[in-house]
């Protein structure tokens, strides 16, 4: 789909909302991405943004934080100007509104990890004024708040809301001191153990909140998180042509060798696979196989059915035995 930019709203210092208006409607759940095909100079990059609007509204929203030395968050901020068009793929990811369910939510985020839970928590109130959220937000200083009048204004409209904001260089007592800690974390949330968790952020963030939900009791099936960093893709162990294995498509028989990926060894076939991202973030590689011959280094964005009937991605996957394999149309 092609989507046209609209208007382009500065929110902090390094992030800025981006309006579209699409050419074909835009189905998706609350919480989930779209991957942009940004042309940057002869080469196009795919990268995933969580839509931080929601489902219904005239206009899609990206909230986009300039990454030190990014190539694609800083080209955006730079140069995408009303009017411009860019390429984008169907909205996908498993962190959303579903996943979470319809009981109490407890809504982590830090810095721009709040795209997707703004997202859900708009819809969840819109739908379900009175729903038990509580929302708990970190970011860097006073001046880095995402959203502030937005969520301010739902917290005053809805009680059953509330809201809590981590400011990292902000000693107010009335705020939850610069570092979420466990204590702090079920002082504000009392009931942290009946809530399923929704958590976003950068790594370090998520790993620590998740270890404060553990001890405070709160299930490994009620805590999902998302992160905006692609997984890291191990080292492929030095190519051997001895020790390959072999992929059956469509009646077509392929080499693939020890390390190599799945995709690589599609592409060098000259079979019709398109990978955007190539970094297990986007889905468009997506096949499906026989699950205990794949060893994979990203699902992200395949649901628990999808991994159980055998789809995998192709570009974050390599195989242990022969493989019989299908192209996803
Ligand atoms: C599911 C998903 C949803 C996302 N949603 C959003 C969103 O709503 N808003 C948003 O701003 N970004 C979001 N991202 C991140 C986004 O896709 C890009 O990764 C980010 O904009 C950086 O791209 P770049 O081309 O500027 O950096 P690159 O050129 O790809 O990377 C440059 C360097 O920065 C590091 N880096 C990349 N991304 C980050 C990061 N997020 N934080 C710290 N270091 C980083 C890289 O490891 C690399 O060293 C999301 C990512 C995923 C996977
Ligand atoms: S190309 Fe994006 S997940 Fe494989």
């Amino acid at each position: 789909m092609l989507l046209t930019c609209h208007e382009v709203r500065p929110e902090t210092a390094d992030v800025t909302s981006f309006f579209f208006h699409s050419d074909a409607d835009v189905d998706f759940i609350p919480g989930q991405f779209l991957t942009l095909l940004v042309p940057i100079g002869e080469q196009t990059s795919a990268r995933a943004y969580s839509l931080s609007s929601v489902p219904g509204e005239p206009r899609l929203q990206l909230t986009i934080k300039r990454v030190p030395g990014g190539r694609v968050s800083n080209h955006l901020l730079d140069a995408l100007r009303p009017g411009d068009a860019l390429e984008a793929m169907a909205p996908a990811g498993a962190f959303h509104r579903d996943t979470a369910g319809e009981g109490a939510w407890l809504l982590l985020s830090a810095g721009c990890g709040i795209t997707p839970v703004f997202s859900m928590l708009k819809e969840r109130l819109a739908r379900e004024p009175d729903a038990d959220i509580a929302f708990v937000h970190s970011a860097r200083s006073e001046a880095d708040k995402l959203f502030p009048a937005e969520l301010e204004a739902l917290a005053a409209a809805h009680p059953n809301l509330k809201l809590h904001w981590v400011i990292g260089d902000d000693p107010r007592p009335e705020l939850l001191e610069g570092r979420l800690d466990a204590a702090q974390l079920a002082a504000r949330v009392p009931d942290l153990a009946g809530r399923t968790a929704m958590i976003c952020g950068p790594q370090g963030y998520m790993d620590a909140v998740k270890g404060m939900l553990s001890d405070k009791g709160v299930a490994a099936d009620r805590i999902h998180s998302e992160a905006f960093l692609a997984p890291e893709v191990a080292e492929a162990p030095a190519a051997d042509s001895a020790q390959g294995h072999s992929l059956a498509v469509d009646g077509i028989e392929l080499p693939i060798l020890p390390g190599q990926t799945v995709l690589e060894s599609l592409e060098k076939g000259g079979l019709p696979i398109f990978a955007a991202c190539r970094t297990g973030v986007c889905g468009s590689c997506k096949c499906k196989g026989e699950k205990d011959k794949l060893e994979s280094s990203s699902v992200m964005g395949l649901t628990p059915k999808e991994i159980e009937q055998g789809y995998f991605l192709a570009c974050s996957s390599t195989v242990t035995g022969d493989m019989a394999l299908e192209l996803n149309d």
